[in-house]
């Protein structure tokens, strides 16, 4: 009962609501979605994702922002139009009186798997969505804006702003794959476009610490979120895990270890690959990552920067799992588990090569740093763990709890974000999640071993 007191007076200082609350609290378990934030750092969290989602449509016209270049990636507008779809759905219409949508259509267009939400257009056929036009979609955002402005403006219920804070982390996920997506659909010009200005490589790019491991001594450990702040569901609950002895590679493997594993036939030999993997590789003809190509004998990529030379000493980006657990075989190594992974990163700082520098590709380890390095930033790691439920985890009910807990069978978890990741927006617990043959996002791997 205490903690129901205390926790109600917190909830008073931040603002909300509270005559409800217990009901409130019941609709979502403390374990979901938490929410850590007060009224006024939500309102500004708020605004600076929409204002960062708007900048990252900013360099595109039209056209680009509608074309969609795969069933898996979908056109900018969409994105822009999605996130935007997300607050009016899940938080207005249920949580702001008198709110009017901006258009009765658009659940139809930009709902994405919500069943609860209805009828949606097919996402292999979002690329269709000609009309609206770009601009309609901006005045939708602004819509959406004014009307959450003064949801928080009217004392919001904690449910309500739990769900804008979930919207929000919801468009930061979104923001990333709109450059994924665009840099996939650019990938496909000819005159390979550059979604921005092309940038110097690296002062660091010439040298490279050697591969070494940090060895962990194993043991029963706690993994999963379980602090203050915001997380996913599926981070939670916190919970205990057994891990043996094992070492972790202190950096990223690098585009020229990858050309190594080329040029000695990793990508013909079906002893290093698991069966569905090959089967793929076959099927699609892989011999190199994603975006390579080669010209006069030297290696080419395109990127968010336009089609650059490959840095050899940069994290190698944009395979797939089956590419990463087989380029391990091939090392005598292996793939990190989740929980591995999430051990050695419990305990540093949250900081590396996000979005925020606008790098927009992955950067070389430092010769100067000691330890496990980038751990957080340039590319997802692939980690050899099933996306599946921790120890009882429950889906909230209802459309949000959808949101996860319906996708875990058949995807590999990644963990520590990327290039294309907005700051602030990785924890040490936080998981994401592909299909094993997925090579469009910016996805690369850390060699782990048996100690
Ligand atoms: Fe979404």
């Amino acid at each position: 009962m205490s903690h129901i007191v205390a926790d109600a007076r917190r909830l008073a200082r931040c603002g909300y609501r509270s005559e409800s609350h217990r009901e409130e609290l019941q609709l979502i378990p403390a374990h979901l979605f938490q929410s850590a934030l007060g009224l006024k750092d939500l309102e500004r969290f708020y605004l600076q994702v929409r204002q960062t989602s708007e900048a990252l449509g900013e360099p595109l016209s039209d056209a680009d922002a509608t074309v969609q270049s795969m069933p898996e990636a979908s056109p900018a507008k969409w994105h822009l139009a999605h996130t935007t779809w997300f607050f009016e759905a899940m938080v207005l219409s249920r949580h702001l009186k008198g709110y009017k949508p901006f258009d009765e259509k658009f659940t139809f267009l930009f709902n994405s798997y919500y069943e609860t939400m209805g009828a949606r257009q097919p996402r292999p056929r979002r690329g269709m969505v000609t009309r609206p036009a770009l601009d309609e979609i901006y005045a939708y955002r602004a819509h959406v804006d004014q009307a959450v402005a003064r949801l928080l403006n009217s004392r919001p219920t904690r449910d309500a702003a739990e769900l804008i804070e979930l919207g929000c982390h919801h468009e930061q996920q979104h923001q990333e794959l709109l450059l994924t997506d665009i840099l996939h659909l650019f990938a496909q010009n000819p005159i390979r476009p550059s979604y921005r200005d092309p940038a110097p490589a690296s002062a660091e790019t010439a040298v490279l610490p050697a591969l070494s491991f940090t060895d962990f001594e194993g043991g029963i450990v706690e993994i999963g979120h379980g602090g203050a702040g915001f997380a996913f569901d599926s981070e939670g609950p916190r919970h205990r895990v057994l891990t043996e002895p094992f070492r972790l590679a202190t950096r990223l493997v690098t585009n020229a270890e990858w050309m190594e594993f080329i040029e000695d036939s990793g990508y013909t030999k079906p002893l290093l690959w698991l069966s569905e993997g090959w089967t793929k590789a076959l099927a699609e003809g892989w011999s190199r990552p994603l975006y390579w190509e080669t010209r006069d004998g030297q290696h080419w990529t395109m990127t968010l920067r336009g089609f650059q030379t490959i840095e050899p000493t940069a994290p190698v980006a944009h395979v797939s799992y089956f590419e990463a657990d087989a380029f391990a075989t091939w090392s005598g190594k292996r793939l990190p588990s989740e929980a591995e992974w999430e051990v050695a990163a419990q305990s540093l700082d949250v900081d590396g090569n996000f979005l925020d520098l606008i790098r927009l590709r992955p950067k070389p380890a430092s010769p100067r740093k000691v330890g496990v390095q980038q751990m957080f930033g340039d590319v997802w790691e692939w980690t050899r763990s099933p996306f599946s439920p921790y120890p009882r985890f429950r889906a909230v009910e209802g459309a949000v709890g959808e949101y996860n807990g319906k996708f875990m069978s058949g995807q590999f978890v990644l963990r520590g974000g990327s290039c294309a990741t907005p700051p602030g927006h990785l924890r040490a617990s936080y998981r994401n999640f592909f299909p094993a043959h997925t090579r469009w996002q910016f996805a690369g791997l850390r060699l782990a071993d048996d100690a």
